[in-house]
């Protein structure tokens, strides 16, 4: 049985208090987490307040949005997987839809993101999905196939015990309208059944796959029931602690 993972992504939301708040309220909720995983991944200039406010418990991972693939040097604005490790962040994101959209990451850089992480050991949550003009001309699956092959399949079969797969469909994204049940799992069955013909069985049974998009807590409990759904990834929601925690619940 694959573990349900559920990740906040908070994107270039709150301010500092707010964002304290906000991992204080689900500390003192998130009491059992027998069931599932959580992972927040907060802005960059939180990162450390919040690993100072965590507990000893420490049962909310801290992940970072972004980083820039090389060790240090001349490249203004940006922050390396050092100083992330430095903060003890241990878990990135690479390939958001709006990372490879409004900052225009394309496949290759992906790839050095994902092997720079891979290398300094990073957990890595990697996004894909089509968007809406792409699921409507019936070309998902090949599309999401190819995203996988050009930025992620050409990882050794033993490093993919550090890597979460987030499957969200860019017209679901911050709109209201979330993939159906079946439509993600369609999806998920797709992403697995290629772990399974690359890498073998036990990477495709292990991987974890995550659904996002417009998942709230309404629709989390349906969609994590499904039979390839590993848990979500969760935006909007992830702002309200009490919905978020209705999330994590969900996934039970
Ligand atoms: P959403 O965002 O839950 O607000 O749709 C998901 C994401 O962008 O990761």
């Amino acid at each position: 049985m694959r573990k349900k993972i559920i990740a906040g992504n908070w994107k270039m939301n709150l301010t500092k208090n707010e964002a304290l708040h906000l991992y204080g309220e689900l500390e003192v909720s998130v009491d059992n987490l027998s069931h599932a995983e959580v992972v927040v991944f907060a802005p960059h200039v939180f990162l450390d307040a919040l690993n100072v406010a965590k507990n000893a418990e420490g049962l909310l991972t801290i992940g970072a949005q972004n980083f820039y693939p090389a060790e240090s040097g001349p490249f203004t604005g940006e922050i390396s997987t050092k100083q992330l490790k430095d903060l003890d962040v241990n878990t990135v994101l690479i390939g958001h839809s709006e990372r490879r959209t409004i900052l225009n990451e394309n496949e290759d850089f992906l790839k050095q993101k994902v092997d720079v992480a891979i290398q300094h050991g990073f957990t890595v949550f990697f996004c894909c999905g089509e968007p809406e003009e792409v699921r409507k001309a019936g070309q998902h699956m090949h599309f999401v196939e190819q995203q996988l092959n050009d930025s992620l399949f050409h990882l050794k079969a033993a490093e993919f015990t550090n890597i979460v797969i987030a499957y969200e469909p860019v017209w679901a994204i911050g709109t209201g309208q979330s993939a159906t049940n079946d439509e993600a799992n369609q999806m998920h069955q797709h992403i697995r059944s290629l772990l399974r013909s690359k890498f073998g069985d036990a990477i495709a049974n292990n991987t974890r796959i995550v659904y996002g998009g417009s998942c709230n807590p309404r629709n989390a409990a349906s969609l994590f029931d499904m039979s390839d759904i590993d848990g979500g990834l969760i935006g909007g929601a992830s702002l309200k602690a009490s919905d978020f925690l209705s999330i994590i619940n969900a996934a039970r």
